[in-house]
């Protein structure tokens, strides 16, 4: 079966979320996992509309939060598919907040997480490749297959010796 491919923009989802009391640490900031549950969300939310079927997640890479939310602020999630490969998808996410008072937005944080589409039975299935359009969207694309093998690699599914991408990356 050969699946239409489809524009990487097509997969953005732009989710808001208001940090209340009950999402907070005992610092008055967003607690981390509070945003990692909004962030999974989004993510599969731009895999589904990209692939058209029910996801799970697979893989989180590494989160760093560069900046606390604070309780009042505004919470916004960008998430969008950055690279399909044979039945998962790498998703793009960024974070900021905002002072809806003050009227800025701050960076909070960015990730990368890994989706895989599922059939009827809940086995894996193909999902339609992604073109990249803008100059942003064809950077995370051409170095998706790097982070692919790195988180394969750490997650015990692909021999060192087989990263090609890697090795590609490493040798000068
Ligand atoms: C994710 C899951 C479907 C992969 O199943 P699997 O039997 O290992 O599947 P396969 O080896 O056939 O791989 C299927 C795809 O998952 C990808 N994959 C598997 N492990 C991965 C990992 N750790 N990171 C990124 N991708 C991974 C494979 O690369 C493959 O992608 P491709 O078809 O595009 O090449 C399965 O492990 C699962 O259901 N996990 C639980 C998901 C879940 O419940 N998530 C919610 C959080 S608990």
């Amino acid at each position: 079966m050969t699946l239409t491919p489809k524009r990487a923009q097509d997969s953005l989802v732009q989710m808001t979320e208001l940090v209340l009391p009950n999402d907070t640490n005992t610092f008055g900031n967003l607690m981390g996992g509070r945003l990692m549950y909004w962030m999974d969300i989004a993510a599969a939310l731009a895999c589904m509309k990209h692939c058209s079927a029910p996801v799970v997640t697979a893989s989180v890479d590494n989160i760093s939060f560069e900046n606390p939310i604070k309780l009042g602020n505004v919470v916004h999630i960008e998430s969008k598919v950055s690279r399909a490969f044979n039945t998962s998808m790498e998703v793009h996410i960024r974070v900021w907040g905002e002072d809806p008072v003050q009227q800025y937005r701050y960076k909070s944080n960015e990730a990368f997480m890994t989706f895989v589409a599922l059939d009827p039975n809940g086995n894996s299935r193909p999902v339609p490749k992604i073109i990249p359009d803008t100059e942003e969207e064809k950077k995370l694309y051409d170095t998706a297959m790097s982070r692919r093998q790195l988180r394969l690699i750490l997650g015990g599914k692909l021999k060192p010796e087989d990263a090609d991408a890697l090795k590609a990356f490493f040798s000068i």
